[in-house]
């Protein structure tokens, strides 16, 4: 079964070929234009997706050897994301599915991150057995699931204010990187000491107030901007500019810290043996490492998707389809457009 998947939510478009449940194709194009602004501006991405999805579709197409016709089902996000850049991808999907007579099956994109460390490019790769701790960390969201093997999943824990991303790229902004500051201060940190200023680790036994968080998997990063704000205001630029990769540093790992600490927690609370983590945060290599330290610590299996099915991409929103077609999870052409589209079964 050839699926075609269609990705458009943000500021990536991408379009991915599985066949029989195995990644031919996954092409991305990441749009720069946003840069100049320090964020993403919803039109021009909604603009840049009209002029590039003909063309990443066909490629898509392409390497994967072969012609529209052979496609079985289209899949494309319908939500969440920003509302005019979803009904590009998802409206190209309409069309196709439509010109071609096949199925169109509408995937949430928040679902599809939660999957994507099952996302197959060999034998070897499987689909979840058993029941994870799914933690999302993406540019608009942070959240902790429990996710059982019928694909169900309970909402354990999610951000109160900003998301992990949204504060790599404001507390990066605040130090003068560009937009997204994630990735660079994944790079500059790599340099730095992570121990040379210890910023705030809201909702977590280290949080400075007396309160026990000992279950609250819900997270805070709003603190932690005005810290980092705080700190850049009451030193000389000379000096934040000399400490860079270890500003950077203690900022990654003030985030990083609470995000392994929960993860596990949960893991180790509602005794599951498996954490997968997504969403673009989740190509941090101090994440990577530190939660590959703690699950092995604690006996506890990790799934972290390659880098490039961490950031948005077409292969998650394909192999989700493929997921909840093999077990009659989803009826094809059944679809809706949301900014903000409810995925909770339960
Ligand atoms: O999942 P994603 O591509 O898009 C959304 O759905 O939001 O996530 C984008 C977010 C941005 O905030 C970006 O700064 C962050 O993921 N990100 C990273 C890294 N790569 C991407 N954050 C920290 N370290 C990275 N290596
Ligand atoms: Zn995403």
């Amino acid at each position: 079964m050839n699926i075609l998947g269609i990705e458009t939510s943000c500021d990536e478009t991408s379009a991915a070929v599985l066949k029989n449940g195995r990644v031919a194709s996954n092409i991305i194009s990441s749009q720069l234009i946003h840069k100049a602004y320090g964020g993403v501006v919803p039109e021009l991405a909604s603009r840049e997706h009209e002029r590039l999805i003909v063309s990443i579709v066909d490629r898509a197409v392409n390497e994967a050897n072969i012609q529209k016709n052979d496609l079985d089902i289209i899949a494309a996000t319908a939500g969440p994301g920003l509302i005019g850049a979803v009904m590009v991808g998802l409206c190209f999907a309409q069309g196709l599915a439509y010109a071609l007579k096949k199925p169109l099956v509408p995937v949430n994109h928040i679902e599809a991150h939660i999957f994507s460390g099952f996302i197959q490019e060999d034998p070897k790769h499987q689909a979840p057995e058993d029941n994870f701790i799914s933690l999302t960390v993406s540019g608009g969201h942070t959240m902790l699931c429990v996710v059982d093997n019928d694909l169900h999943y309970k909402v354990i824990g999610r951000t109160i204010d900003d998301a992990a991303g949204e504060a790599f790229d404001k507390t990066g902004k605040m130090l003068g990187l560009d937009y997204p500051a994630g990735p660079l201060i994944d790079k500059l940190s790599k340099k730095g000491n992570a121990d040379f200023h210890t910023f705030p680790r809201a909702l977590t036994a280290q949080s400075r107030t007396s309160k026990s968080y000992r279950d609250n998997f819900d997270f805070s990063f709003s603190g932690l901007k005005t810290s980092v704000l705080n700190y850049i205001n009451n030193h000389e630029p000379e000096f934040i500019e000399q400490h860079l990769p270890d500003i950077a540093a203690s900022i990654q790992e003030a985030i990083i810290s609470v995000l392994v600490e929960k993860s596990v927690a949960a893991a180790l609370k509602y005794n599951i043996g498996a954490i997968s983590v997504a969403g673009g945060v989740s190509a941090n290599s101090g994440l990577r490492h530190k939660m590959e330290a703690s699950c092995a610590k604690h006996g506890i299996r990790l799934f972290i998707p390659k880098a490039v099915y961490s950031t948005d991409n077409a292969a998650m929103i394909a192999t989700l389809a493929n997921l909840k077609l093999s077990r009659g999870l989803v009826k094809p052409n059944n679809y809706d457009v949301a900014p903000f589209a409810s995925f909770e079964y339960s």
